[in-house]
């Protein structure tokens, strides 16, 4: 296939083809100092630091008209007219949401037959300043504190030397500089939306998706979801899918939570609501495949930092028997530079090779599937009857055979058994720091995003 003809294909059906052996091969080198990648000039990397230079900010508007359709079978046309900011009609943005409105109330019957595990809120969704949650963290599957999973989360792409990439936080205006950059290298992503955003620049949302990326969601006003109320967290993801569907006419199947801060109770939580949580890679020695893009865009770490951390992961990654996801994210123009400028080409270019493309891609789930309105799958989000989370087996029947018409919190804490088989020895740590990670928050205090 011709480069012209794929491009083609691209822009028409958002098709990725990345995975082409062909297309990693025709990568360029790391760009040189201030080169111009996909039409943005990336600074050299030393200079990528917290208060660097800006470029203008990319128009935030949206490329595609009100009522056109999406690259993938059966997806609704885009709203038209074009969804449109109402005052009063949303939550404050980045604000915690009043989880005692009617509209709130409504999404809490959708916990309704769900045996939602009756854990407590932590304190502020860290192990050092709750340590008696942190003790409870392998019952509870805090991933926060040991990096516990559940067999329903995603946390890697299954095939090996295969890169889930995916940017959260946007959609923001230089998401657009990596748009171009992931079209002109024809890479799908999934971009982990927070409502605020999305109500904030509508556009961008629009264009991340018609571009054919995958959209889930990252609740709206960026919170520990473990610190919440159950309604809290309903709000939460409820009001971000709401404002996702208002400008896309689709509602995700995916979330990521905040920081990664999910346990059992938010699981159970977001299941119910119909989204699968998606997390990213931690070994099993602990190494959190985060490259800390965001403590840049901070001022605690240097670009150069950053990407070190990069090129560790993906040394990391070539060990592993399944393939990875990384955080990463889009909100800045420090992050998108480090991600256009040298992250995504480091994994291009490297030996061995690595596919790129979306984590519901890489986990070959249809991106039909990946919509309320166009998933026709009866096991996805997961099989009938729900899931329970007492054990690490999909197939385990115990309290979810019991759910069904139990109340929303709480029919006793479940117990738990077995682990993630993701790792739950040893501290995880801040490389970049060489700090334990707790202390590496601790550090940031509330400063930024995860
Ligand atoms: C669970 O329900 C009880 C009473 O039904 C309530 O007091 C408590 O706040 C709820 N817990 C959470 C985490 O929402
Ligand atoms: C894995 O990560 C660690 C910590 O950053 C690093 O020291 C090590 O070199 C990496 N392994 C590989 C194979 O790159
Ligand atoms: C339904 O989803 C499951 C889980 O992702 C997947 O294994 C299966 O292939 C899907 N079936 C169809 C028909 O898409
Ligand atoms: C589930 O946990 C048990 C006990 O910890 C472990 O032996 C088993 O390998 C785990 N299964 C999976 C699929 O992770
Ligand atoms: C722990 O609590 C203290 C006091 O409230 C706070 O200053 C600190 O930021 C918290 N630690 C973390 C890691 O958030
Ligand atoms: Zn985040």
């Amino acid at each position: 296939m011709k480069p012209h003809t794929i491009t083609t294909l691209f822009s028409l059906l958002g098709l990725a083809v990345a995975h082409d052996p062909q297309v990693a091969k025709r990568q360029s080198a790391p760009p040189a100092a201030g080169t111009v990648v996909a039409g943005v000039t990336v600074p050299p990397l030393a200079s990528i630091t917290f208060g660097m230079p800006t470029a203008s900010t990319p128009a935030a508007t949206a490329t595609a008209t009100p009522g056109a359709s999406p690259p993938f079978a059966g997806a609704p046309q885009l709203p038209s007219p074009a969804w449109a900011f109402t005052p009063g009609g949303w939550p404050e943005m980045d604000k915690p949401i009043d989880s005692t409105t009617e509209q709130v109330l409504e999404w809490m019957k959708e916990l309704e037959g769900y045996d939602i595990p009756d854990i407590d809120p932590t304190v502020d969704g860290t192990c050092v300043n709750d340590t008696a949650a942190a003790a409870d963290a392998a019952n509870r599957g805090w991933w926060t504190c040991g990096g516990y999973t559940r067999d329903t989360d995603i946390v890697a792409c299954p095939d090996k030397l295969t890169w889930g990439v995916s940017y959260d936080d946007g959609p923001a205006p230089y998401s657009n500089n990596l748009l171009s950059y992931l079209q002109q290298k024809q890479i799908s992503a999934t971009f982990f939306v927070v409502g605020s955003r999305v109500i904030e620049y509508p556009g961008i949302l629009i264009n991340e998706y018609m571009a054919g990326h995958e959209i889930g969601v990252h609740t709206w006003s960026h919170p520990h979801l473990t610190t919440l109320t159950n309604a809290q967290i309903v709000a939460e993801l409820g009001w971000t899918r709401k404002a996702i569907q208002a400008v896309l006419g689709v509602t995700p199947t995916i979330m990521r939570p905040p920081y990664g801060d999910i346990d059992d109770r938010v699981r159970m939580i977001s299941l119910a609501m119909g989204m699968v949580p998606v997390i990213w890679t931690r070994t099993d020695t602990g190494y959190s495949f985060d490259t800390f893009d965001w403590m840049v865009a901070g001022g605690s770490v240097a670009g150069v930092d950053s990407f070190a951390e990069f090129e560790s992961i993906l040394g990391n990654a070539t060990t592993l028997p399944t393939g990875f996801c990384v955080l990463e994210h889009d909100l800045y123009e420090i992050t998108v530079d480090l991600a256009i400028g040298y992250t995504l080409n480091a994994a291009l270019t490297h030996n061995p090779p690595f596919t790129l493309e979306a984590i519901g891609k890489c986990s070959k789930i249809p991106t039909t599937n990946l919509y309320v309105e166009t998933n026709t799958n009866k096991t996805f989000p997961f099989p009938s009857p729900p899931p329970s989370m007492a054990s690490n087996s999909s197939s385990s029947p115990s309290s979810a055979s019991s759910a069904a018409g139990s109340t929303t919190n709480g029919s006793g804490k479940v117990a738990q058994q077995g682990n993630s088989g993701i790792g739950s020895s040893g501290a995880p740590r801040s490389l970049v720091l060489g700090l334990p990670f707790g202390a590496a928050a601790l550090a940031l205090g509330s400063l930024l995003v995860l």
